[in-house]
């Protein structure tokens, strides 16, 4: 269903904030976070054993900290994302690497989580002697080359492409042929005799088949790891069901069935603990069900034009700030918020609605970059769309909604624009948690 809300409400305040104060305050572009929602979203997956942040979608250390606070570990691709998680207090233990532990219930703090390892990655891996999840056969060969030279006799766990998969956009489907991910899901044996070699053994089975929409792949999943689970055999102390909870972009979709979810997944541990004869552990790695729908990209508006019959609205956020529209086709809510306005109002929620909307009108919502494809209203493949909005003029802002996940860390410096800061708002109280890059930082690095 690609058919646009009727009509983009009006804003004027998020998480009890003016929208003006806000770019007043810290400027425009600016993306804000709602640390109400953020807690929300993690204590509804309260079911599972652990929910495991996949830090790439949204990975401010900040965030990373509320995350702590609500008991959520995170995952880590690449050594960046390995000095993050330390950073925000994420600490790995021993216990990590003992399976009797692991059997009574501990859940490593990080884990690397990838397809291959870069130089860096490897090393920082090593140096912290962080648990590992392979994506491809050679990552247990260059992992276990270095255990063995350090007389660790640790276990991997396996991501798995159990051959199908699912996504929002082809882009975003982590299974089957035409993924590049996880380990081969016929390959699993020749696994377990790779890891054996190197002296370590497999000790979980994961799998993560995509961002995408629909429930009912998701828990096709269950199936597919209870196979491999059981052919890699008793030495499985761990499961995860990767990430892929969507969120309510349009706002119209069926809300996550995080409690029937959880029953199949747990349905699959119990059979697993009872084949094996001892207890498995649940995990699960969202990304997007935790903090797309608290973040918003806050925009000004520069300009209103006519091209021919479509009406254009131009904002001084683009694809260089917030790349899902341009680079998937992807939808987000749009929302004005007239200059000026909810100064003298007490939001009480995230978004608060205006009483009397100006008259609406389509618009294509784009912004300043040198690219026709920099738009925020389009369809996949390009497609420009125009969308009801509120009849905005210059110094209103938009407000592009559901932007907390792969918003800010998915931002570029094309154009040569900087990158824009980060708040986080918590009852109430604007905290700036990212200062905006200056032209001097980008100039900095080159020689
Ligand atoms: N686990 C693994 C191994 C992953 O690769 C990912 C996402 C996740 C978990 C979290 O997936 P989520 O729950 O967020 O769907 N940039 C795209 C999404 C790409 C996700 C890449 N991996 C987007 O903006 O929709």
């Amino acid at each position: 269903n690609t058919t646009p809300p009727s009509v983009s409400p009006i804003l004027t305040h998020f998480a009890g904030v003016p929208i003006p104060q806000l770019a007043a305050e810290f400027g425009t572009p600016l993306y804000v976070y709602d640390a109400a929602m953020i807690r929300q979203r993690a204590r509804d997956l309260a079911p599972f054993d652990v929910t495991r942040f996949a830090q790439k979608a949204c990975s401010n250390l900040s965030i990373l900290r509320l995350m702590r606070d609500e008991g959520v570990l995170v995952d880590a691709v690449s050594a960046g994302e390995i000095a993050r998680a330390l950073a925000a207090g994420y600490a790995p233990s021993e216990k990590d690497h003992d399976d009797a532990a692991i059997a009574a219930g501990h859940h490593p703090a990080i884990v690397y989580t990838a397809d291959v390892f870069d130089r860096a990655a490897i090393d920082t891996v090593i140096e912290h002697d962080l648990p590992v999840n392979c994506g491809s056969p050679d990552m247990i060969d260059q992992y276990g080359e270095r255990c063995q030279a350090l007389g660790r006799r640790h276990g991997v766990t396996l991501r798995i492409n159990p051959g199908f998969g699912h996504g929002h956009s082809q882009k975003t489907n982590t299974g089957g042929e035409g993924s590049k991910h996880g380990v081969w899901h016929t390959e699993v044996a020749d696994c377990v005799a790779r890891a054996e070699r190197w002296g370590l053994r497999v000790t979980g089975v994961h799998m993560h088949i995509g961002s995408g929409t629909d429930m009912s792949h998701l828990h096709k999943v269950g199936e597919a790891l209870e196979r491999i689970a059981l052919e890699v055999g008793s030495s499985v102390l761990t499961i995860s069901a990767g990430g892929g909870l969507s969120t309510p972009y349009r706002g119209d979709e069926p809300p996550i069935d995080v409690a029937g979810y959880y029953n199949t997944w747990n349905a699959v541990r119990e059979r697993l603990a009872s084949a094996f004869g001892h207890a498995v552990n649940l995990e699960i790695e969202p990304g997007r069900y935790l903090v797309a729908e608290s973040g918003a990209l806050l925009t000004e508006v520069r300009a209103v034009k006519k091209q021919g019959t479509l009406n254009y609205v131009l904002v001084d956020a683009g694809f260089n700030n917030l790349a899902r529209p341009a680079m998937y086709g992807a939808y987000h809510p749009v929302s004005m918020c007239p200059a000026g306005s909810g100064q003298d109002k007490e939001g009480g929620s995230s978004a608060t609605t205006a009483d009397c909307p100006p008259p609406t009108a389509d618009f294509v919502i784009a912004g300043p970059l040198c690219e026709s494809g920099d738009v925020f209203t389009q369809k996949d493949g390009g497609i420009v769309e125009a969308r009801p909005l509120p009849q905005p003029t210059i110094g209103d802002y938009l407000v592009i909604g559901g932007a907390g996940a792969y918003g800010y860390t998915m931002a570029s410096n094309y154009n040569s624009k900087p990158l824009c800061a980060e708040v986080l708002i918590e009852n109430g109280q604007p905290r700036l948690i990212r200062r905006a890059q200056t032209v001097d930082d980008l100039l900095a690095a080159e020689l």
